[in-house]
């Protein structure tokens, strides 16, 4: 296996790449599921955490993930260091760098921002997330997660519903799911949905009840109001009407149909809380699953081989 420093991108990890990490996550969910949850297999690493925008899930997980494998981990708060002084990321970086980290964990809204500071430290990066870019931790749970319940994802048929203008999750996703063989289909209004998302090799829907008749899996995502520059949407509740998910617009889904989002979730905007909470969601097992996955690329880097 080829030498592997950083995390970036889904776009640049091969098939085999990703089914490696995931097979490394079956076996770290085995300690997460066991009473005793600490290996020694991050013994004497230290992972930092550089979040510029919130988390629950993603930075928590990671956290989480270095401790279950005995690493010394920190946090940086943003508004409490010398980052809301005006220093720079690549000053931030090169300051972590020296203190002898191994792993920088980043997210930034800026699209590259890992890309960038990846070249430029020693420490392993990888990207939490980078503005409308990328979040291939995300996309690496959520393919875990589909192939416990369905052994592969070729042919299979994913939809993904939502705001994809602004989803780094969906550009990954569909990086991740087309390249191990799924036919991925999107559906947003048109004003969330961005000029040339096709070359990717998602294909466009337009009403949920197309997309969502025929999968295997569908994908709510979050209206990420926050890098919304002026209104893309007449109304919440037109949103919900035409491209929410509710008892009705699954009604004629296939009976084994999965049901996943990210997170956070608007309850009663993408999805109600019926569906959220109900028997085809495997939400709460994403979460699970994210802790699993960032444990296998925490043992990977820190070898750097995959
Ligand atoms: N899915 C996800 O990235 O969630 P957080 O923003 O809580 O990390």
């Amino acid at each position: 296996m080829e030498f592997l420093k950083d995390v970036l991108g889904i776009k640049n990890l091969s098939k085999e790449q990703m089914l490696y990490v995931i097979e490394t996550a079956k076996r770290m969910k085995l300690l997460i599921d066991s009473p005793n949850k600490k290996s020694p297999m991050l013994q004497g690493k230290t992972v930092i955490t550089l979040f510029y925008e919130n988390s629950t899930r993603t930075r928590m997980s990671f956290e989480l993930a270095a401790k279950y494998m005995s690493g010394n981990v920190a946090n940086i708060s943003v508004a409490l260091s010398s980052i809301a002084k005006g220093e720079t990321l690549l000053d931030t970086g090169k300051t972590l760098d020296m203190m002898g980290t191994d792993v920088i964990v980043m997210r930034h809204p800026q699209a590259g921002a890992a890309n960038f500071l990846a070249k430029h430290v020693n420490a392993s990066i990888i990207n939490a997330g980078d503005g409308m870019n990328e979040h291939p931790t995300q996309a690496l749970l959520d393919i875990y997660t589909i192939l416990e319940k369905k052994q592969s994802l070729n042919n299979l048929k994913i939809a993904i519903i939502g705001d994809i203008a602004h989803s780094r999750v969906a550009r990954s996703n569909i990086y991740g799911m087309t390249k191990l063989g799924a036919n991925v289909f999107i559906c947003a209004p048109d004003t969330l949905l961005p000029k040339g998302i096709e070359k990717t090799g998602a294909i466009i829907v337009k009403n949920k009840y197309d997309a969502v008749n025929q999968a295997d899996v569908v994908m709510g995502l979050r209206l990420q109001k926050e890098r919304m520059q002026h209104s893309l949407l007449s109304s919440i509740r037109e949103y919900h009407e035409y491209f929410g998910l509710s008892e009705k617009t699954l009604s004629n889904a296939k009976d084994d149909v999965l049901i996943m989002h990210p997170g956070p979730v608007n309850r009663g905007v993408e999805m109600t809380s019926k569906i959220i909470d109900g028997t085809k969601s495997v939400i709460t097992e994403q979460v699970k699953n994210g802790v699993a996955i960032r444990m296998a690329l925490l043992y990977i880097v820190t070898r750097r081989s995959l």
